[in-house]
């Protein structure tokens, strides 16, 4: 059987650590780092989002608790130029911790699937 997404991701620790460097990386990105700062906040997003890449990652197998993606994002107004600064910070968390193209792929594909959820939702 191949391996799962979440298995490639190394787990709960893998994501932890993934998901601490996507939010540092957003708290220093010019584009959307003052969204962050000012979050109502930011513990329960990030332990939220760590749930998030959990569920979808593990194929649903695993609980998230928080609101889906438009809810969490309605009403910001979000723009192309934000979404797109996100996910490069994902994209670069991924590659800071050695997760190997292929699986990067798989979750650049997971992520545009949820663009228009979350651009002005
Ligand atoms: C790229 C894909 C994205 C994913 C997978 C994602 C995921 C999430 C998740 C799981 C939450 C927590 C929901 C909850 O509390 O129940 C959240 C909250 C949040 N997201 Fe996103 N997000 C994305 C893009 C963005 C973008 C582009 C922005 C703005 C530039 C943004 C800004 C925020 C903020 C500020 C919160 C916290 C809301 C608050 O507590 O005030 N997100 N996001």
């Amino acid at each position: 059987m191949q391996t799962s997404l979440y298995e490639r991701l190394g787990g709960a620790a893998g994501i932890d650590k993934i998901v601490d460097s996507a939010i540092a990386a957003h708290l220093e990105n010019p584009i959307i780092g003052t969204r962050f700062a000012n979050a109502r906040d930011l513990d329960r997003a990030k332990r939220m989002a760590k749930e998030f890449f959990a569920h979808g990652s593990s194929g649903g197998a695993l609980p998230y608790s928080g609101k889906d993606m438009a809810a969490a994002h309605r009403g910001m107004n979000i723009s192309e130029q934000e979404y797109l600064a996100a996910t490069d910070d994902i994209l670069g968390a991924l590659e800071q911790h050695r997760i190997d193209e292929a699986t990067r792929n798989d979750v650049l594909a997971i992520l545009y699937s949820l663009k228009s959820a979350i651009i002005r939702a």
